[in-house]
């Protein structure tokens, strides 16, 4: 933090009003379904992005970051506009940008950035971006904006800003997640319900497991599931999958094409894993939830194809020495996997998935560990 600062008054001659922070994402549960109007189980990570930020006259707005060169990166407010400028910089302009209308403010902004949620992780660093920058301005403008409503702010930013149509997962746990809890959110209205998840104290841990690639077509893939999601629920002329239980969707599947069938009955399927898991954790049942957190991770890979072959190789080693459940998270084809282990496992489990990683030819996956922890805050 006092590097932060004291960079910032070597780049911009100024100190800054205000520092903020907001956490990367592991997702428990609940997979390709925020889209979807379903349910999720996300908790926040320790890993932070930190912003400090202070209005300026000029009305401009300068960027830089600790991670990048010493470049920075500038833009005037009245040429803000979705999907232009420098690939990183689209996440924290798009949130300024989707809540232009609040700010009510004539000058621009400095801003620097300390990203410490391992990009390309598949942890939602740009979520933790996005939230960093809403939190600040929310509070530098005294807004009052409501979380859920600042979630929803932080996504339109990705959504339409940087042209990645994600869902609300990322940024709602980025926001509202708290220490020692998995949140259980309803996509549909964004309520909440912390759901413990203090696995410490039962000798278990919860292993991150980064396969450290990323596959093209990530973007489009994802796009594309989501279009076969929304286009069961047209045929089927329900509201959402949220609203058709299992053995109905399955009745109905002749009146879906293949692809549109299976992709959606991860869909329907995966709900009902959340709230299944959240019901093995208030039962204290760590061993049926590793095996629905597993499931999850068979649908995905078979059902909505976005698994690949670095995740299997990590959620099959995991298994095969005993992880109670193991699944890929996040949007898929790359990124991480995570793995409930006995704690006493985690060096033998490292050992073995870098073995295996090594074994199939691929580059050295990286370990973290993880506990749920606070959402989004303002430091100073
Ligand atoms: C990405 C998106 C989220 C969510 C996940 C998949 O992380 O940003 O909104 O859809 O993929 O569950």
């Amino acid at each position: 933090m006092p590097e932060l600062k004291a960079r910032f008054a070597e780049l911009f001659g100024s100190t800054p009003e205000l520092v903020a922070q907001a956490p990367g994402r592991v997702n428990l549960v609940g997979e390709h379904v925020d889209f979807l109007d379903g349910f999720v189980l996300p908790f926040a990570i320790e890993d932070v992005t930190t912003v400090a930020i202070a209005r300026t006259v000029q009305p401009t707005i300068r960027i830089a970051s600790l991670q990048q060169t010493d470049e920075i990166f500038v833009v005037q407010m009245k040429d803000l506009a979705p999907m232009t400028g420098e690939a990183w910089t689209r996440y924290p302009i798009g949130v300024i940008w989707a809540m232009r209308d609040s700010l009510d403010f004539r000058g621009g902004f400095d801003i620097l950035i300390d990203g410490k949620v391992p990009l390309g992780a598949g942890l939602s660093s740009s979520a933790a971006l996005e939230c960093a920058i809403a939190t600040a301005l929310n509070h530098l403008f005294n807004l009052n904006i409501s979380e859920p409503v600042l979630a929803r702010i932080a996504q339109k930013g990705e959504n339409v800003y940087v042209g990645m149509p994600c869902g609300i997962m990322d940024q709602s746990v980025s926001i509202m997640g708290r220490k020692g809890s998995a949140l259980l959110l309803d996509c549909r209205d964004l309520s909440t319900e912390h759901i413990p998840f203090n696995i410490s104290p039962l000798g278990l841990e919860l292993l991150v497991i980064d396969t450290q690639v990323h596959h093209a077509l990530v973007d489009g893939g994802y796009a594309e599931r989501r279009a076969s999601c929304e286009k069961a629920v047209a045929v089927l002329g329900i509201t959402s999958l949220r609203d058709i239980s299992v053995a109905d969707f399955v009745a109905r599947k002749s009146e879906l094409d293949e692809t549109t069938y299976i992709r959606a009955f991860h869909g329907v399927t995966e709900m009902k894993r959340v709230l299944d898991g959240v019901a093995a954790l208030k039962a204290g049942d760590y061993k049926e939830f590793g095996q629905i957190i597993t499931a999850s991770h068979i649908s995905l890979r078979d059902n909505y194809t976005v698994s690949c072959p670095e995740l299997n190789v990590a959620v099959d080693t995991a298994l095969s020495l005993g992880a109670l459940g193991s699944r890929m998270i996040g949007g898929g084809y790359g990124g991480s996997a995570i793995a409930l282990i006995r704690a006493d496992q985690t060096e033998n489990m490292k050992k073995a998935i870098a073995s295996a990683f090594a074994a199939a030819g691929f580059i050295s996956p990286r370990f973290f560990t993880s506990l749920p922890s606070d959402g989004a805050q303002i430091v100073k």
